[in-house]
């Protein structure tokens, strides 16, 4: 019993130390050689994988029952096709997946296609599955992102890069930007964007009969989002919170919006054959001219910096900079690489922090006297009027419950995450050959009543920590992923958030606006708002 309950509790690779186990794991790796060497896209032949005589092997006895995945539950190929090309189900991921967990458990198989995909829905499961990950784990198939970056002579970046090539990247960008000291040094330039959020604020609301309404608080804070994500990647300013966005930045936000807008469209074209291509060759053009803008944009702004900093060095000044500067300089990366990573951070960095930023205004609308609990902490910690900057953010532990209540739970902004296992590997009861596509359900755990007593309420004072040794985070809400392969953005996007968010309830009561009732999330690859926030910004008196 115990060998086995272990092994439904813990990573493979950890028993390997122990004899019995070991013997065990070997011979069922025997027996699934043939479902291994079927890497990504598990078929039909993943699901028999288990033969049935494992199943009850009575020298092991009852207790180490392992299943197969042909006898995990979930949906039939017809029911998920109904549900999500007839239901548009791709909008309402998050709710499958709340249902699927009600119907059939914590752990489920549905089948898109030929892709088989493992859903886990269940805080100890996920963190099974991601404490079992190799040195370089890998999130999903990413063949049409490669395509693109080999039919234009392009590098893969951190998103789209696996095995060795992610490993030089990450290691490389892990030392510049994954603590909270290493960005604070973006403090002052996130500031100045910060100003300019506060600016457009008040430029936005005068245009509205009430004078203090603000129009889909998604569009304001995109461009903050991007502007400031810029800022620390290009070392430079864009423009997007100005009455008039320059041409440039206006055909990235196409170029951005066209990749989004067009989410199915882009799945289609990883998931259409190249074969089909000629007969629906729509989703692969889009596809392409998406990255074309987006990558147009990167390569406009590091070459500039970079023959600002030739022209600097050539007349014997000291270059100074952030970022960019020092992966210019110190070459760890070559000019294509860096290319690549800007690129992929910028196109993961605005729309996460600007929907959570969304997310964050209207419960905080929606709910006055944490609003009010909020600002006295705040007010009470800096005095009136004080700007905080990165080293203020741990003595305000209520903005940064506001952001892990919006995002950790109530609205994880990615509710998903995937992984394609790199070994055999026993999640929960169940035998999960290597290259079998992993579902992360991040949105169901995040609900899940025994991680979050009353999880339905927004209580940002939950995840005040009473001393040091009280840690209150755990699987069932890691909206920045878990171990080697997270989040690297993790600390500029909380950098982001938390002088935003500051900044604003120092400056506005944020209050709902007549014009928005109850506003419900959809899935468009993130979690966004069904419908347009209006908010209204008041003054406070201070
Ligand atoms: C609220 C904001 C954000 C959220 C919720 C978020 C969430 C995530 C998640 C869940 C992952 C996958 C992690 C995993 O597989 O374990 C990820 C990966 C990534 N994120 Fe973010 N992100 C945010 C902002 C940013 C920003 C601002 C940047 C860049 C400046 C960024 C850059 C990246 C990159 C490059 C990866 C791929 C990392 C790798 O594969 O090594 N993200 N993010």
């Amino acid at each position: 019993m115990a060998i086995l309950n272990h092994l439904t509790t813990t990573c493979w690779k950890s028993f390997q130390g122990d004899r019995l186990n070991k013997q065990l794991l070997y011979a069922l790796r025997a027996l699934h050689k043939s479902a291994a060497s079927e890497a990504l896209g598990i078929s039909a032949t993943g699901e028999e994988a288990m033969p049935d005589t494992l199943m009850a092997p009575a020298d092991v006895g009852e207790k180490t029952k392992v299943k197969s995945l042909k006898e995990m539950p979930g949906p039939s190929t017809l029911s998920n096709l109904i549900e999500f090309f007839w239901r548009d189900g791709f909008s309402r991921i998050h709710e499958i997946q709340m249902e699927h967990r009600k119907k059939y458990g914590k752990i489920f198989k549905s089948r898109f296609g030929p892709q088989l995909v493992v859903s886990v829905a269940d805080r100890d499961l996920v963190a099974q599955v991601l404490r079992a990950e190799s040195a370089a784990p890998q999130r999903a198939n990413m063949e049409s992102w490669k395509e693109y970056r080999d039919l234009r002579g392009r590098s893969t970046g951190l998103i789209s890069a696996e095995g060795e090539d992610w490993l030089k990247m990450r290691s490389v960008l892990r030392q510049l930007i994954m603590r909270p000291r290493d960005v604070a040094f973006f403090s002052d330039d996130v500031n100045k964007v910060v100003d300019d959020l506060i600016k457009r604020v008040a430029c936005l609301r005068i245009q509205q009969p009430d004078g203090v309404t603000v129009l889909n608080v998604n569009d304001l804070f995109f461009k903050y989002a991007m502007e400031a994500v810029a800022a620390i990647l290009y070392e430079c300013r864009l423009g997007c919170l100005e009455s008039e966005i320059p041409q440039d930045t206006q055909d990235y936000i196409t170029a951005l919006n066209l990749m989004f807008s067009s989410f199915k469209t882009t799945m289609y074209a990883g998931a259409i054959p190249k074969w089909l291509r000629p007969i629906l060759p729509k989703p692969w053009e889009e596809f392409c001219h998406s990255w074309d803008g987006l990558f147009r944009f990167s390569l406009t702004h590091v070459d500039k910096r970079f023959a600002d900093i030739k022209a600097q060095l050539q007349r014997g000044e000291e270059v100074k900079g952030g970022l960019l500067t020092h992966m210019l300089i110190t070459k760890e990366m070559n000019l294509e690489e860096i290319y690549a990573n800007v690129t992929e951070m910028l196109l993961a960095g605005v729309d996460t922090t600007s929907f959570t930023l969304s997310w964050a205004s209207y419960l905080l609308a929606r709910h006055p006297h944490v609003q009010q609990q909020i600002y006295t902490e705040v007010t009470r910690t800096l005095g009136p009027g004080t700007v905080a900057t990165a080293d203020d953010v741990p003595r305000l532990p209520l903005i940064r419950g506001l952001v892990k209540e919006t995002l950790s739970r109530l609205f994880p902004v990615l509710p998903g995450n995937g992984r394609i296992t790199q070994d055999d590997l026993v999640v929960g009861e169940y035998f999960i050959p290597k290259g079998t596509q992993l579902a992360l359900c991040h949105y169901a755990t995040s609900l899940e009543e025994e991680s979050f007593a009353d999880s339905l309420d927004f209580r940002p004072s939950r995840w005040i920590r009473k001393d040091s040794t009280d840690r209150v985070d755990n699987f069932g809400s890691i909206p920045f992923g878990y171990g080697v392969r997270s989040c690297i953005g993790r600390r500029i996007a909380e950098l982001e958030m938390h002088l935003a968010l500051t900044r604003l309830i120092q400056k506005f009561h944020i209050s709902t606006s007549p014009l928005t009732a109850d506003v419900k999330s959809k899935t468009h690859g993130l979690l966004c708002p069904a419908a347009p926030i209006h908010l209204q910004f008041i003054d406070r008196e201070n």
